[in-house]
């Protein structure tokens, strides 16, 4: 087995006295999904923010190509090539999908005072770039806010992919999707799994996570609920654990004596 690309082991994060993070190990490998499924204030973001250079661990070890590491700035992840998909999407809505597609590296043509912005270059790359994906926009001309929630993350995916990121972490993709547009947001992400690039996809549905992951981490408060290899869990016991397990069935009986 290669090393993974990121790793973490008993990573932890404390707020002042709040733990928002401990205990937390799971491994993150080229060509494979690593799934982050848990409740609201579970620590899933607190969690990505360590992998993308937003936050500091304060226990543990993070590992990144098996060396340990601090991430100092959003920045410094993205150059060591962890792109990070946040649920706002960081896009300017007013600009068009060849302007955000660039944003921050935008192609140049000429050179010192000439140097200048090579538009047509720019549409054509993101053109060719989100076919090769299997995306089929209208036109790239158009601005980003006229896209629908899921159209824009599979062009943030395309993104990553064409400039060369090793780690993607997309914090809840489908959260705010219909079916149909969460499965073709999934179709994306296997593509860009299948690219050998390590996905680390955070959900709180295991409907969603089960068909593209290799592996699911679950928190809960803060604490890891077991990291399983996709072999060692199934569907049905993934959706117990999420619903809460034993509690859940406590509930439903309640409930049901209450109907009755
Ligand atoms: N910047 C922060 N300051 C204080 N507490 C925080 C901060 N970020 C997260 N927390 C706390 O840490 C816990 C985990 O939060 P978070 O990682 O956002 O969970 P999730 O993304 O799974 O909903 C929560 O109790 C939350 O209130
Ligand atoms: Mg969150």
């Amino acid at each position: 087995m290669s090393t993974p690309l990121l790793e973490v082991r008993d990573v932890g994060k404390r707020f002042g006295s709040v733990i928002a993070l401990q205990e937390v190990s799971t491994v993150v490998n080229a060509g494979e999904v690593t799934c982050v499924l848990g409740d609201n204030g579970a620590g899933k973001s607190t969690l990505i923010k360590i992998l993308a250079g937003a936050h500091q661990h304060d226990e543990g070890e993070f590992l990144l190509d098996g060396v340990a590491t601090k991430l100092a700035s959003p920045r410094e992840a993205l150059d060591r090539g962890i792109a990070t998909v946040f649920q706002d999407l960081s896009v300017v809505p007013l600009m068009s999908v060849w302007r955000n597609f660039f944003l921050g590296s935008e192609p140049t043509t000429g050179w010192g005072p000439l140097r200048r912005l090579d538009r047509r270059a720019a549409r054509e790359t993101t053109r060719k770039a989100l076919a090769d994906m299997g995306i089929d926009l209208r036109d790239v001309e158009q601005p980003v806010g006229t896209l629908s929630g899921g159209e824009r993350q599979c062009v943030a995916i395309a993104r990553a992919v064409h400039f060369g990121a090793k780690v993607l972490i997309l914090d809840e993709p489908t959260a705010a999707l219909g079916v149909k547009q969460a499965g073709v947001v999934l179709k994306y992400v296997a593509q860009a799994r299948d690219r050998g690039l390590g996905v680390v996809l955070i959900t709180h549905n295991p409907h969603h996570a089960y068909p593209v992951a290799d592996r699911f981490l679950l928190l809960k408060r803060g604490r890891s609920l077991g990291c399983f290899d996709k072999p060692d869990i199934t569907l049905a016991e993934l959706t117990r654990q999420m619903a809460g397990g034993a509690e859940l069935e406590a509930l439903e009986h309640e409930l049901r004596g209450a109907v009755s």
